[in-house]
């Protein structure tokens, strides 16, 4: 038994945001994003739209390529950071959006490791034969919860809003057939801390929530860039080797390599020190920014799409992200 990805699809807002608009609410400028992430634009929702219209929109588009209706499904994990309800999170308003009645689903909070994360509990439900046909989506809408001003620009320019998922089935071929063949992951609690945004928070008492925080800007994203950066570029290698080392594979026989999307500059620092071809690497990031748990589906989207990612290809997805939370997985397409 293996898992096997039958389906992709993504969703991004209509509404493109620039670096020019960003500067001009800023103390920012379109050379210095460009140089230090690599990002050109990104999307942000509009008035009407939630994190689960952008999660259903991608849903459908993955359950359509499998051929599939929403209740041929039996499961659906959600991966977000910026969950649409504290409680119960995304997860349940998707599940009633495309129409389902008891399917079980949940919300996973492993950050921009979140797909991954989910990929490895999936293939493992999976192949125990607790599930045979399941959804795994990323959904981020970060827009709403930036700091729009100089003080919040570090964090801000990188973020965008996107959905992206994949159907997952039970598959009894064996061999070089496709499916998931490797997942491993790995946190680290003690930078918690890093990359976070603490309130509102159970952890702060007597009241979650004031208006202090709110004028403190604790309530936006707080992140310590190059410490970041520099243990980005450390863990991604070695755990991307990790996985391929688990598989019995080399760097040579991977024919597409997928990083997470929160700088081009990491991406770029990665595939250096693993001497990555450049025709096996594809980033999206110039046009999305970082959609955290939606990236890598959304690259294998948009890869499939595009025509790099063909029927008996080997794709192997790393991203690292807060918590710190990093993981790897390959597969045969
Ligand atoms: N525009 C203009 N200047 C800026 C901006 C901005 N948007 N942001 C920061 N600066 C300034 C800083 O204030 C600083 O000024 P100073 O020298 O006068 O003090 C200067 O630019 C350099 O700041 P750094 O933070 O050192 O810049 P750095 O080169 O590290 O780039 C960046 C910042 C792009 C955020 C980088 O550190 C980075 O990408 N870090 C990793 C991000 C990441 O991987 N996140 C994980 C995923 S996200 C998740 O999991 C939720």
């Amino acid at each position: 038994m293996r898992t096997k990805i039958t389906g992709t699809g993504m969703y991004v807002p209509d509404r493109v945001v620039t670096n020019d608009d960003l500067a001009q609410w800023m103390d920012t400028s379109d050379e210095w994003i460009q140089q230090r992430t690599g990002i050109l634009e990104r999307r942000w929702i509009g008035p009407d739209q939630q994190p689960a219209d952008l999660a259903e929109r991608a849903c459908r588009q993955a359950l359509d390529a499998a051929g599939l209706e929403p209740n041929d499904i039996d499961c659906i994990l959600l991966g977000t950071l910026s969950s649409q309800a504290d409680f119960p999170g995304t997860s349940f308003f998707l599940q009633h959006k495309l129409g389902l009645e008891d399917t079980p689903c949940m919300d996973v909070r492993a950050q921009c490791s979140g797909f991954l994360y989910m990929l490895q509990l999936a293939d493992a439900l999976i192949r125990a034969g607790t599930h045979r046909k399941m959804l795994v989506v990323g959904c981020e809408v970060h827009s709403t919860g930036l700091d729009i001003s100089t003080r919040g620009r570090d964090v801000t320019v990188i973020f965008g809003d996107g959905s992206g998922a994949v159907v997952l089935e039970a598959s009894e071929e064996e061999g070089d057939a496709p499916g998931i063949l490797e997942v491993r992951i790995h946190s680290q609690g003690e930078h918690a801390k890093r990359l976070w945004v603490e309130a509102p928070g159970s952890g702060i008492s007597p009241s979650r929530l004031t208006h202090e925080m709110i004028d403190d800007g604790r309530v936006f994203p707080h992140m310590e860039g190059r410490f970041v950066f520099k243990h980005a570029v450390t863990r991604m290698p070695e755990v991307l080797l990790e996985t391929l080392d688990a598989a019995s594979l080399k760097i040579e026989d991977v024919d597409l390599f997928l990083f997470h999307q929160a700088n081009l500059r990491i991406n770029e620092f990665v595939a250096g020190k693993l001497e990555i071809p450049e025709d096996k690497l594809f980033n999206n990031i110039m046009s999305y920014g970082n959609c955290s748990a939606a990236a890598i589906p959304m690259l294998l989207h948009e890869t499939q799409a595009n025509g790099m990612l063909t029927p008996g290809k080997l794709v192997s997805m790393t991203a690292f992200g807060a918590g710190f939370s990093w993981a790897s997985a390959v597969a045969r397409w």
